[in-house]
């Protein structure tokens, strides 16, 4: 595992943006995997101003987003599909026919789990995998206790999730406690993985998940397993870290 700590929000969003735009070179179509989530923001920023600018082109771009509240609809505030093209789809040369967030509000979440992995194994898979992380080191929405093979399936979250997500809501009743989220075993089979995190309350969960032993318990651990993952993380949320990396 690569790990990279950044002085701020802005840097961190640079590194991640280096990352991707290197990567993206000369590969057609290039399949992003996407999170939400207030972390990656900056990334998301940098890539507009890009795209904007001089590249990258994202005309060829296929996306999969990680995860979806079960029960929002697309227009709702709140739903990822609408946080995506807010922050990101609107403002870049993107078709967003390419862009995918699995269906939360399907009577059959088990049969959109299966396409979504099929439709990620029909392109060729994902070629970077972008991921922020909870303070209980869940990845997507993959809580505590989540098999580290687990595919693209319905999941409960947990009171920890709904209290952190609280606060883009009005009000914490009005959080959804069921969302589908790609399993950690999808997740692990994109061949490149980067980790964003800042700010000190992500401190003991990035330690624990760097530098403790691979868990279900803390999923953001199974990273350790992948032969091409990279935490780009600012100085605050690397605090806790005891090991030299560079
Ligand atoms: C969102 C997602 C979540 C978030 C995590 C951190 O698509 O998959 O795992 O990355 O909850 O959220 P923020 O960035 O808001 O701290």
């Amino acid at each position: 595992m690569k790990v990279i700590i950044v002085s701020d929000k802005n840097h961190m969003g640079q590194v991640a943006a280096d990352l991707i735009e290197t990567d993206m070179k000369n590969k057609t179509p290039y399949v992003l995997g996407l999170a939400t989530g207030s972390t990656p923001i900056p990334l998301y920023q940098e890539l507009i101003r890009r795209n904007q600018e001089t590249g990258p082109d994202f005309s060829t771009t296929v996306t999969f987003n990680l995860d979806e509240y079960v029960g929002l609809e697309a227009t709702h505030d709140q739903s990822y599909r609408y946080f995506m093209n807010q922050e990101f789809f609107d403002h870049i040369n993107i078709n967003k026919d390419s862009t995918f967030v699995p269906n939360g509000l399907s009577e059959n979440i088990e049969e959109v789990g299966k396409d979504y992995e099929k439709a990620i194994c029909g392109i060729g898979g994902i070629d970077y995998q972008v991921l922020g992380i909870g303070t209980n080191g869940h990845i997507g929405f993959n809580e505590p206790g989540s098999s580290l093979a687990s595919r693209t399936r319905k999941v409960r979250l947990t009171e920890n999730t709904i209290s952190d997500n609280s606060r883009f809501f009005e009000r914490k009743e009005d959080v959804p406690t069921e969302a589908i989220t790609m399993g950690i075993g999808t997740i692990l089979d994109a061949r490149k993985i980067m980790l964003l995190a800042s700010g000190s309350n992500k401190a003991e969960t990035i330690a624990k998940s760097i530098e403790g032993p691979i868990t279900a318990t803390i999923p953001a651990s199974s990273l350790q397993m992948h032969p091409d993952a990279t935490w780009v993380i600012t100085e605050d949320a690397a605090v806790n870290l005891q090991l030299e990396w560079d």
